[in-house]
């Protein structure tokens, strides 16, 4: 006869290792947690903030067309320009690549991969290469092609302001600067056309070719949701480095009233990005928007 083995239990954990056990807990949770609610606050303050502005209660305000208008049409492209226009917009956002061929394209990613058919970096396509291309929108090819600076410049023909983002990071587009401002003035555009970008040497390059270029600095802060939370001074900036800045244009979630207050203290100026409906908005005293929604703020 054999014995009946009793089934063997696993041995019941030590004090020790419960404890360590909930110590990896907690350090979960915290890991987990504070990003969650870090990402959480940057959007503090569009939550907290009054809501809806009426256009005629804006006073002097401008509202530019983001990517002339994502949301009303293929952005950065000359039908979506055109849509921004029609819509009301008073100035026009685009961004700007160089080609392999050292051409100004108008286009908001590096690459061609989410907005056309096709595939590559832009400097690594020739203009030819990439007019092969065609624009994609909402999953459909379309008749639309990517369109450098010098069509959309011919497109807007001073009907409203043009907002150039220079899109340069590290060593990329050299000479980007001076194409642009010439490719301006072949179109004897100054008057109508400002420039900015996140990118502080793009910014200085440009100011050392033409001081008279109006300049504005698109900001996100490292840590977003500090300033608001914290409304500290070592969120400020230092104006006298931006002292050619005029504007000073704000991704929505990262800025609060008493900084817009303090920027306009120093007689700079305020763009917050990239809001879509006006109803949305935080009712803040700033004096332009860059929604993809130009249509919705009419008064
Ligand atoms: O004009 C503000 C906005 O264009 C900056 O962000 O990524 O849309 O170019 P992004
Ligand atoms: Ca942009």
């Amino acid at each position: 006869m054999f014995k009946k083995k009793s089934p063997i239990q696993p041995p019941l954990p030590s004090r020790g290792q419960m404890h360590r056990g909930r110590k990896l807990m907690i350090w979960i949770l915290i890991i987990v947690m504070v990003p969650l609610l870090y990402v959480a606050s940057v959007f503090v303050p569009s939550f907290i903030a009054e809501r809806g502005y009426l256009r005629k209660e804006l006073g002097d305000f401008t509202v530019v067309g983001h990517r002339g208008g994502a949301s009303i049409g293929p952005e950065n492209t000359l039908l979506c320009i055109e849509r921004g226009i029609e819509a009301g917009a008073e100035m026009i956002e685009i961004d700007i690549h160089l080609t392999k061929d050292g051409q100004l394209l108008v286009c908001h990613d590096q690459t061609v991969n989410r907005t056309t058919n096709g595939k590559g970096r832009i400097r690594d396509l020739t203009l030819a290469e990439i007019k092969r291309l065609n624009v994609v929108y909402k999953g459909k090819v379309t008749d639309e092609k990517l369109p450098t600076l010098d069509e959309v410049l011919d497109l807007v023909h001073g009907r409203c302001d043009l907002l150039i983002e220079i899109k340069r990071t590290g060593n990329i587009y050299q000479g980007i600067e001076e194409k642009m401002l010439q490719t301006v003035d072949a179109h004897h555009a100054r008057g109508w056309v400002v420039v900015q970008s996140f990118n502080d040497s793009v910014l200085e390059n440009t100011h050392r070719l033409d001081p008279s270029v109006r300049l504005e600095k698109l900001v996100v802060f490292k840590f977003p949701g500090l300033p608001y939370i914290f409304d500290l001074s070592f969120s400020r900036f230092s104006y006298e480095k931006y002292s050619y800045i005029e504007s000073f244009n704000f991704f929505y979630g990262a800025v609060n009233r008493s900084l817009i207050n303090d920027i306009h203290a120093h007689n700079r100026e305020v763009k917050l990005w990239t809001l879509e409906e006006r109803m949305k908005a935080p009712h803040w005293p700033v004096d332009g928007i860059i929604t993809n929604r130009p249509d919705d703020w009419q008064p």
